[in-house]
């Protein structure tokens, strides 16, 4: 372990010890202690085991490792990717249109702004009908086909902004391989009035290039070659890929080597969004990050949001051993936020090598997941409350909902309160003993479920609330995140910008897909050999 978690090492056996529940006696006034508020969220940290020391230690930390330094490198385009040597600058894709940023001598802020003006006259010709498909019919269906980078976050942020969404314009995300995908997405679709978007950063993708052909085989099926151009356009950094695939450099939305794929949302990626909300709320979405970023740039360690919840996580995941964490949205549209969370932090932070190139000594990402409350609650939620793991969670609800069930509002959202307090004060002995007193039970009865009703409490989790879920403080929750991840990428000293780990499975799925047809397995350990045998006989 790096020297300069030692203070914090031994602090952890201490903090180990409180509970959570004495932490909020002691300080009656804990919660204005520990919440912020940035650019449209307001962040409830007290339900964690932290003092003021605590934090001194972890934002020292936090300095030892030259945060706000590496923080800064970024912003400005340093080509912080060392193992891709580039810089990485989604936030780049936020800033205002009048501002300047220099790579390489050339200001990028004028070619973002003509890409997202390019975005803004096509998304405006799709919205209001005037593009139209091959038979002049209007634009009703529009199909992403894309994975990874390149499909949660368009998928998340349109699920997010349903209420936002043109009324007769629908969305569909076409991702996966398993061609049960294609032949769901397409059936029910017309040619006539379906628009593809072919969205890849390097437009080699195999899974994504062989559904777009799929598309455009099915397309041809009505369309001719020549109506190809109404109803396939690309989203790619690889311009000739795009005409090698058929489709027109005018119908080619580009953007940036610099523009990790989980970090897309604010580039050309977000094409779909934009087709969902109009432009000028995508531009509200992308003012949201900005927002988002100033704050990251200049609040102190100490009071500023994505450094705080970073080193929430840090510190569990560090001290406390817990390897998961979980994402609970009480905001149905957010369904697909803990999706796009995993993509974002263990793509991100999911590594055992530090910058320079050493074994990490320290855990990395955990494991998140997670899904939309209260649903959770009748699932899974049994384990975090009695189970033998420590599981830190964020709770994220808007406080006014895109509906008019005002009551079921108040239920969601006394529901995802009374999580956090329960999984906090738990049930101690004498409450569980007294509450069966009150149903009337025998004093033997109450002697043998008094061990399963008992609980621990003394659980971890953030709250994060917004008023409403807006265009704005979606983006602002998205840019949260994202920083949040970079932030524990400095404290490990990891790359958080490249993917090494997810080449090889890659390059074995191209070897063992022409064994499917040969039925050479020898270099094949026998699992894989039997299950490729298998595969063949049912063939
Ligand atoms: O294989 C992982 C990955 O490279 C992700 O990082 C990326 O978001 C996804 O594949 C899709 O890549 P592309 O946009 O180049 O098709």
């Amino acid at each position: 372990m790096p020297t300069e978690f030692t203070p914090l090492l031994q602090h952890a056996g201490e903090a180990r010890q409180w509970k959570l529940r004495q932490l909020f006696d002691d300080d009656h006034q804990r919660f204005d202690h520990y919440s912020v508020e940035a650019a449209g969220l307001f962040l409830d940290f007290s339900k964690n085991h932290i003092s003021g020391h605590t934090l001194q230690l972890l934002t020292d930390l936090a300095r030892a490792c030259h945060l706000e330094q590496q923080r800064d490198a970024m912003f400005s385009g340093e080509r912080i990717n060392v193992t891709e040597d580039r810089p990485v600058l989604h936030t780049a894709l936020r800033l205002p249109a009048q501002a300047k940023l220099y790579v390489d001598e050339k200001d990028i802020v004028s070619d973002i702004q003509a890409v997202l003006s390019r975005i803004g006259t096509f998304s405006e010709r799709v919205r209001k009908g005037s593009w139209r498909g091959f038979a002049n019919d209007v634009i009703t269906d529009i199909v992403n086909i894309g994975i990874g980078g390149s499909d949660l976050g368009p998928a998340m942020t349109c699920a997010a902004m349903r209420t936002f969404t043109q009324d007769g314009l629908r969305l569909h995300f076409l991702s996966n391989v398993d061609g049960h995908d294609i032949d769901a997405t397409l059936s029910g679709l017309n040619p006539r009035s379906t628009l593809f978007i072919v969205a890849s950063k390097s437009f080699t993708t195999p899974e994504t290039m062989l559904n777009a052909h799929a598309a455009r085989r099915w397309f041809l099926q009505q369309g001719q070659e020549k109506d190809l151009p109404k109803h396939f356009v690309a989203v790619s950094t690889n311009a000739a890929a795009v005409q090698q695939f058929g489709i027109d450099t005018d119908n080619m939305f580009p953007f940036w080597d610099w523009v990790g794929g989980r970090f897309s949302i604010w580039s050309a990626i977000g094409l779909p969004l934009a087709l969902a909300i109009g432009i000028e709320r995508f531009r509200e979405f992308l003012d949201g990050a900005h927002a988002m970023d100033t704050h990251f740039q200049s609040a102190p360690l100490e009071r500023n949001m994505p450094v705080l919840l970073a080193l929430m996580g840090f510190w569990y995941r560090q001290f406390f051993g817990s390897s998961s964490h979980l994402i609970a949205p009480y905001h149905h549209d957010l369904a697909l936020f803990p999706s796009y969370l995993q993509q974002l932090e263990m793509e991100s932070n999911g590594k055992g090598t530090s910058r320079d190139g050493q074994a990490l000594t320290t855990p990395s990402a955990p494991v998140i997941w997670g899904s939309v409350g209260s649903n959770g609650q009748h699932a899974y939620f049994q384990l975090l409350h009695q189970g033998s793991d420590l599981i830190p969670i964020d709770f994220i609800a808007a406080l006014k909902p895109a509906h008019p069930h005002l009551e079921q509002h108040k239920v969601l959202l006394a529901n995802c309160f009374a999580q956090s307090e329960a999984l906090m004060r738990g049930k101690s002995q004498a409450e569980a003993t007294t509450d069966m007193q009150a149903q009337g039970m025998s004093a033997e009865k109450i002697q043998a479920l008094l061990p399963h009703r008992i609980f621990p409490g003394n659980r971890p989790s953030n709250t994060l609330l917004m008023e409403s879920l807006t265009p704005a403080t979606l983006g602002a929750l998205v840019a949260l995140y994202e920083h949040k991840v970079f932030v524990q990428g400095v404290l490990w000293n990891i790359n958080s910008f490249d993917q090494w780990g997810v080449e090889l499975g890659k390059v074995l799925a191209g070897r063992i897909l022409t064994e499917l047809d040969t039925g050479k397995t020898e270099l094949h350990d026998s699992s894989t050999a039997g299950l490729i045998a298998r595969t063949r006989n049912a063939m």
